[in-house]
């Protein structure tokens, strides 16, 4: 068996792990964007179907996460313009993340803002990435949502006082890429090795214009790294 079939496998055994320990009847949850939260999805839907688990409420992080709720059948929590103020867990994906200062990188997917919500609002997180995603320090490109108007101003602002380099992100052919809120994403290459992750996603904040910024500080419970063995740590 290839590794990147073993490493599918063991993403798919620990968001079981995850459904089957962290979750509880009556929870109110939040669903991440992407592919690991799209397998934690498929095991929480299997376990309400098969009656195990009953009265969980979605808070879906986007419209992706939406659709996958209602295809594993799982009911979405009754408001869906307002993320509650407490949720009881949320389980989630991230680009990259740092063991060592337990933050991440998120927004590959431009779900950012709503995915930073749902895991600030949450009692209890759990996040799920493969083991190449696993770094000291923190050094991918970072998405910042930036609202339309600001873009020139904070293009300017981060190439100036951050040294980085913003690109705006476009689609295929060159179309922009807008997210679910309307606003636009600068990815900022370039940062050196990112030793104080917190310090840098209050100084990206502090710009007029960024509504949010991909670096993720919020406290998780536990990391759920999927290896090439077919089996995962959590840490
Ligand atoms: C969505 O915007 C992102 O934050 C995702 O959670 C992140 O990109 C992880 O996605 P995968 O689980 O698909 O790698």
């Amino acid at each position: 068996m290839s590794t990147s079939v073993k490493t599918e496998d063991s993403m798919i055994l620990a968001a079981k792990t995850v459904a089957e320990n962290h979750i509880e009847s009556g929870m109110i949850v939040g669903l991440g964007s992407g592919s690991a939260s799209s397998k934690f999805a498929a095991s929480l839907g299997e376990l309400v179907k098969r009656g195990q688990l009953k009265d969980i409420a979605i808070v879906p992080s986007s419209m992706q996460a939406w659709l996958l709720a209602e295809h594993n059948s799982l009911t979405l929590y009754s408001d869906s313009a307002h993320c509650p103020d407490s949720l009881d867990a949320a389980v989630d994906g991230a680009d990259q993340i740092s063991l060592r200062t337990r933050s991440m990188i998120k927004g590959g997917g431009g779900a950012l803002l709503r995915e930073k919500i749902i895991l600030s609002a949450s009692k209890h997180s759990y996040i799920l990435v493969d083991s190449s995603k696993v770094t000291e320090n923190l050094d991918r490109s970072i998405p910042v949502e930036v609202v339309q108007f600001a873009v020139n101003s904070v293009h300017e602002r981060i190439k100036s006082e951050f040294n980085a380099e913003p690109v705006l992100r476009v689609l295929e052919k060159g179309y922009p890429f807008f997210t679910e809120s309307g606003n636009v994403i600068l990815d900022c290459r370039n940062f050196d090795s990112i030793e104080e992750p917190s310090q840098l996603e209050l100084s990206l904040k502090s710009v007029p214009g960024v509504v949010e910024v991909g670096i993720f500080n919020c406290k998780v419970d536990k990391f759920y790294v999927g290896g090439q063995n077919g089996s995962y740590e959590s840490h």
